[in-house]
């Protein structure tokens, strides 16, 4: 990839590999108690460099992974944590070319790995309710790739109104009652298409499972969480660390099935 742009998001990484993210700015300076590092020393520089501040210390740039990126970026909404953002890709088996619907955008996080993995010659249609949230969404896309992805559509209103008109291959919903969408999931959904969503308590998955049953339309529903414990390799001290995330949500995946019929169809 080429030398850092201005605009380019950068990670700073300290000697004890604490991590800065910030946005390259002409003329602009990045300080904390380590001194002043400008930004027009890090803008011309290949990703790996060391570079020294003010007083002395090195820091590290790199571009920072969609990862770090949706952990580090001031944000409105919560993010689909980076553990379950893989899930959902495979999951949903979210492909190059599809069509993918999805709300809320929240603070885009999880809409910049759709864009990712659909590509140029796919389409992610994002629905978003409040305005703050879409606007801080777009923002942060932005940020992340430079320019708003050509594939990424940001809409501003209840998905549910939406997806009467829209006939995708995916739905990968994160809000707190997926449940109004299953409907127009039922019947907009591409034949075999995947509806999923990520929900935080069991309740509403509950209800979701519940409402799907009801529909008929869908197959091979299963419901997950990701458990993902980072371990500490230091000498002798090789083990998992003490903390980890705990929770986060629970994904939940179906199939289409077709014909849709209104009663459930034993498939087994
Ligand atoms: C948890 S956040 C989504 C975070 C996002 N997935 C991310 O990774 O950045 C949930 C968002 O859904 C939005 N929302 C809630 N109900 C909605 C609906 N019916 N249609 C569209 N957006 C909705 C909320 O305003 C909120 O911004």
């Amino acid at each position: 990839m080429a030398v850092f742009q201005p605009g380019d998001a950068c990670l700073l990484f300290d000697r004890k590999e604490r991590r800065y993210l910030i946005e390259l700015i002409p003329g602009a300076d990045f300080h904390n108690h380590q001194g002043v590092l400008p930004h027009d020393d890090i803008i011309g520089a290949e990703e790996g460099t060391t570079l020294d501040t003010s007083l002395g210390r090195k820091l590290i740039a790199l571009r920072p992974r969609l990862a770090d990126f949706a952990l580090k970026m001031p944000r409105g909404a919560a993010v689909v944590y980076p553990k379950d953002v893989g899930a959902i890709l495979v999951w949903a088996d979210i492909r190059p070319g599809d069509t993918v619907v999805e709300a809320g955008t929240g603070s885009g996080a999880l809409t910049m790995a759709l864009a990712r993995a659909v590509g140029e010659n796919g389409k992610v249609i994002s629905f978003e309710v409040r305005e703050d949230h879409a606007e801080l969404a777009a923002k942060r896309i932005r940020g992340f790739f430079g320019e708003t992805p050509p594939q990424v559509d940001l809409r501003v209103g209840p998905v549910e109104d939406g997806l009467a008109d829209l006939t995708p291959d995916r739905i990968v919903l994160d809000l707190p009652e997926p449940w109004h969408s299953v409907g127009a999931a039922a019947t907009n959904l591409a034949p075999g298409g995947i509806f999923c969503c990520y929900l935080p308590t069991v309740p509403q998955v509950q209800e979701v499972r519940e409402r799907l049953d009801r529909s008929g339309a869908f197959l091979d529903v299963m419901t997950f969480e990701v458990m993902m414990r980072e371990w500490t390799i230091g000498g002798r001290s090789v083990r998992p660390n003490h903390r980890m995330i705990g929770h986060t949500g629970f994904i939940t995946v179906a199939r289409k099935r077709q014909p849709a019929g209104d009663k459930k169809v034993d498939v087994g």
